[in-house]
C-alpha cells in the first residue's frame, strides 16, 4: 500500500449565519473588534433542526452519493468530535444506519474526542489501519462534526459549526508524509467542558492562545529535525508549499504563521530574506515565555510574515472566516479551502498542517498532493465539494434571532420529550435534520 491518505472529500455547513460586523454592533464592542481584531468575517450555527448528528449523516450520505461509494466498501468508520450528545452511545453508531440499510454491519471504529484534535485522531486511526496488517482492502471514513457555541461575551463570535467527511485509502491524490509528524501534548486548562449540564465550555482565552502557540514551536521543531534526519538537510517554510492551521479564529492563524517565520530566522533558517532577519534577530534573545507575550515581537514578525502570509497560508483561510471555528473539522475545512482556491496548481506540492486540541493535544503533520484518477482527483473533489455555491446559498439571521436561537438550544441540551418545528425550508434537498427527542432521549432524523 503506497500513498495513503485522503481520496475524497466533502463538507456540510449549516445555511443559517449571521454576520460579524452586525454581531459587533449588536453585542456594543467596538467597531473592528470581529472583523479585524479576531479576523472572521460570519458565523455559522446549527438552528433547531439541526445538531452533530444531523450534519454528519448529511455529509456522509453526501459523500457515498457523489462520489459513487458503495457502503459495502467501508470497513473502517472514524468520528472526531468534542460536542456531547451522549455520554456513551457513539456519533458513529448514527452513522450506521446508512451502512446497515445496505446490509453492512461490519465497520470498525467508534468516536475519538479531546477538543479540536479528535478528528485528527480518528484521521491518523484510518490510515494506519489502511497501512495495517489488519487492513482489509476495504475504505476508511472520517467524520469530523462539530457545533461551537460559547456563552455571552468575548468568546461568543469565535463560534462556528460543519462537518466534514474523508475517505481514506491508497493511491491518494492527498497522501501523508508518515514520517513527518511531530506531536505535543501536556496538560492544561486553557478550555475544556466539566460543566455536563451545559453545550458550553469553560475557557481561559489568553492561555489558550499561549498554550497554542507554544504546541505550534514545538510541534514544528520537532517536524525540522525529523526532516533533517531524514534528508540530509534543514527544513525551512520554503520546503512546503501551503501552511494550514486549526482557526479557531484568523488572528491567531496569523499570529502562527508570523511564529514560524520567526523559529527559521531564530534556526537561521534559509526562508527569511535579511530586511527580515534584521527586523526579528533582536527578539531572538528572548527566552521561550517572554517571546509568548512581547507585542512588539509579534507585529514585527507579522509585518516580516505578510508576503509570504499571502502566498502560502492565505488560501486556506476562506471557510475558517467566513463559517467560523468548526473545532475538529475546522484544520480541514482549511485544506478544503485551499482545494477550493488552487486546485489545478496542487500537483507536486506539499502542505503543513497544523491540529491543535485544548487540554492539550497538538500535531504537525505533512500531505504531498498529487492530481490523482477521477473521481479521486484534487479538481473532482473541488467540484464535488462545491464551496462557493454553499457559501452563496446561505442565509443571514440578524443577531437577535441568533442569540434567541441559543437560548433555546440552552433549554434542549439534554433535554427529552420534545419536537422541533420541522421547519426545514432554509436546507438545501438531501440535508438530514432532527424531528424529534422522545420520552427516552431517543432522537429521530428525518432527510430532506
Ligand atoms: N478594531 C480592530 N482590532 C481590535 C478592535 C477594534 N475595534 N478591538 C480589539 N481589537 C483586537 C485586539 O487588539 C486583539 O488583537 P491582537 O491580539 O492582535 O492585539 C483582538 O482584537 C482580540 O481582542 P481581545 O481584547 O484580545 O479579545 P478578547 O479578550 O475580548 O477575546 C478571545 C478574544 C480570547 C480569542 C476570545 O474570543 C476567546 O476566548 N475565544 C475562545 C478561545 C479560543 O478560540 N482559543 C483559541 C485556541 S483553543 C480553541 O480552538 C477553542
Amino acid at each position: 500500500t503506497k500513498n495513503v491518505g485522503i481520496l475524497a472529500m466533502d463538507i456540510y455547513f449549516p445555511p443559517t449565519c449571521v454576520q460579524q460586523e452586525a454581531l459587533e454592533v449588536h453585542d456594543g464592542a467596538s467597531k473592528g473588534k470581529y472583523t479585524i481584531g479576531l479576523g472572521q468575517d460570519c458565523m455559522a450555527f446549527c438552528s433547531e433542526v439541526e445538531d452533530v448528528i444531523s450534519m454528519s449523516l448529511t455529509v456522509v450520505t453526501s459523500l457515498l452519493e457523489k462520489y459513487g461509494i458503495d457502503p459495502k466498501q467501508i470497513g473502517r468508520l472514524e468520528v472526531g468530535s468534542e460536542t456531547v450528545i451522549d455520554k456513551s452511545k457513539s456519533i458513529k453508531t448514527f452513522l450506521m444506519q446508512i451502512f446497515e440499510e445496505c446490509g453492512n454491519n461490519d465497520i470498525e471504529g467508534v468516536d475519538s474526542s479531546n477538543a479540536c484534535y479528535g478528528g485528527t485522531a480518528a484521521l491518523f486511526n484510518c490510515v494506519n489501519w489502511v497501512e495495517s496488517s489488519s487492513w482489509d482492502g476495504r475504505y476508511g471514513l472520517v467524520v469530523c462534526t462539530d457545533s461551537a457555541v460559547y456563552a455571552e461575551g468575548p468568546a461568543r463570535p469565535t463560534g462556528g459549526a460543519a462537518a466534514i467527511a474523508m475517505l481514506v485509502g491508497p493511491d491518494a491524490p492527498i497522501a501523508f508524509e508518515s514520517k513527518l509528524r511531530g506531536s505535543h501534548m501536556s496538560h492544561a486548562y486553557d478550555f475544556y467542558k466539566p460543566n455536563l449540564a451545559s453545550e458550553y465550555p469553560v475557557v481561559d482565552g489568553k492561555l489558550s492562545q499561549t498554550c497554542y502557540l507554544m504546541a505550534l514551536d514545538s510541534c514544528y521543531k520537532l517536524l525540522c529535525s525529523k526532516y533533517e534526519k531524514l534528508e540530509g538537510k534543514q527544513f525551512s517554510i520554503a520546503d512546503a508549499d501551503y501552511f494550514v492551521f486549526h482557526s479557531p479564529y484568523n488572528k491567531l492563524v496569523q499570529k502562527s504563521f508570523a511564529r514560524l517565520v520567526f523559529n527559521d530566522v531564530v534556526r537561521n533558517a534559509s526562508s527569511v530574506d535579511e530586511a527580515g532577519k534584521q527586523k526579528l534577530e533582536p527578539f531572538s534573545s528572548l527566552s521561550g515565555d517572554e517571546s509568548y507575550q512581547n507585542r512588539d515581537l509579534e507585529k514585527a514578525s507579522q509585518q516580516v510574515a505578510k508576503p509570504l502570509y499571502d502566498a502560502k497560508v492565505q488560501p486556506s483561510t476562506l471557510l475558517p472566516k467566513q463559517v467560523g471555528n468548526m473545532y475538529t473539522a475546522s484544520l480541514y475545512a482549511a485544506f478544503v479551502s485551499v482545494l477550493h482556491n488552487k486546485h489545478s496548481e496542487l500537483s507536486g506540492k506539499r502542505v503543513v498542517m497544523f491540529s491543535y486540541g485544548s487540554g492539550l493535544t497538538a500535531t504537525m503533520f505533512s500531505f504531498q498532493l498529487r492530481d490523482g484518477q477521477h473521481p479521486f482527483s484534487l479538481s473532482n473533489i473541488a467540484t464535488v465539494m462545491d464551496v462557493a455555491g454553499k457559501l452563496k446559498a446561505r442565509h443571514e439571521f440578524p443577531p437577535e434571532k441568533f442569540v434567541e436561537i441559543l437560548k433555546l438550544m440552552e433549554h434542549r441540551y439534554g433535554a427529552k420529550d420534545f419536537v422541533t418545528s420541522k421547519d426545514c425550508s432554509l436546507l438545501p434537498p438531501g440535508t438530514h435534520y432532527l424531528t424529534e427527542v422522545d420520552s427516552m432521549y431517543r432522537r429521530f432524523y428525518s432527510k430532506k
